[in-house]
């Protein structure tokens, strides 16, 4: 498992449950480390083989739980490893980081999930259970799912096989260009886009084109899903607060990149005009664009 934050975490905790699991760090100090997950007023507690990328010792399954902007430096660390056969399943939020696996690995198996469990990290390799939520994986164009797959539906909670997972991560992609940035901005709680007048019309509006742009792309379930989506998952997290909001106030970098920024470039290649999308980008990127100190 390469990324041992707060989703690695959790996943690779319950994965352990029903076979081996390595921990894949930048560097590694110790042959093991304890994984702890919070939950429900308890902890469990994993002792799990960690190898630094740098070392050797074939891959044949690799779960990828980055976030969006270090999968391909992450995966790249990894690359010598790699077997021929080896599969790889991204699990994590925005979309893009795929196109750029295919294109630095054109030989490998990629696979697709998205989740909507939360978690949050306390300290290193220490994890709080947020919330429960249900995992979907697939492979674009795959109707039934590889043997590995039966691993994850006996270990992960509401875990299922999604043939048409693009279908799947589309939307997620729609309500997270419709609700993050947003939320950002106005540094606001999910559930005050729609209670702000001004800013469930901002929603609306961005719904509007995200839309249009899914139905242009081809997904035209999403499309006509996407307004509905969008104000179901503001009602139910109303009192979240995104994770792109969290990044902004941390001072940590967004996954902006491959969300909004993804969202654009489908937008100019299918020529949908998206001006209210390219607004907040743009707005997202100065609110997180470095600051340059006059006095030196
Ligand atoms: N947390 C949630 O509740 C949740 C829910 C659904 C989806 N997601 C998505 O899941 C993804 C991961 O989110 P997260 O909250 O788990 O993030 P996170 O806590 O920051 O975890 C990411 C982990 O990846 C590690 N990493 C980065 N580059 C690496 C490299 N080259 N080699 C080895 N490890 C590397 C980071 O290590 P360092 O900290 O040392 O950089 C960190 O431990 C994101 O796309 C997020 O949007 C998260």
């Amino acid at each position: 498992m390469l990324g041992a934050g707060a989703i690695g975490c959790l996943f690779a905790s319950a994965l352990r449950s029903t076979g081996p699991v390595t921990l894949l760090l930048r560097e590694a100090t110790a042959a093991a480390a304890e994984v702890v997950v919070e939950r429900d007023g308890g902890a469990s507690r994993v002792s799990l083989p960690i190898s630094a990328a740098a070392q050797d010792g074939a891959i044949s399954h690799l779960l990828v739980t980055t976030k969006a902007y270090d999968v391909r430096r992450a995966v790249s660390a990894v690359a010598h490893r790699l077997t021929p056969a080896c599969q790889i399943l991204l699990l994590g939020n925005g979309m893009g980081m795929a196109d750029e696996l295919r294109a630095d690995f054109p030989h490998l198996a990629l696979y697709c999930g998205t989740t909507t469990a939360g978690a949050y990290r306390i300290a290193p390799l220490h994890v709080r259970h947020a919330g429960r939520g249900a995992t979907r994986i697939g492979q674009p164009g795959r109707r039934l799912a590889p043997p590995w797959f039966s691993r994850w539906s006996r270990t992960v909670a509401d875990c299922t096989w999604d043939a048409q997972i693009e279908q799947a991560l589309w939307l997620k992609l729609a309500i997270n260009c419709a609700i993050n940035p947003l939320t950002a901005l106005h540094g606001c709680r999910n559930g005050e886009l729609a209670a702000r007048p001004e800013l469930a019309l901002q929603v609306a509006r961005l719904c509007d084109e995200i839309a249009a742009i899914a139905g242009a792309a081809g997904y035209s379930g999403v499309a006509r899903q996407v307004h509905g989506a969008v104000a179901d998952v503001i009602a139910g997290t109303a009192h979240n607060r995104s994770s792109m909001l969290q990044d902004v106030a941390a001072g940590r970098r967004t996954e902006i990149d491959y969300i909004s920024a993804y969202l654009l470039r489908v937008a100019a290649r299918c020529n949908v005009p998206a001006p209210a999308n390219a607004a907040l980008l743009r707005r997202i990127r100065a609110l997180t664009a470095p600051r340059i100190d006059p006095e030196g």
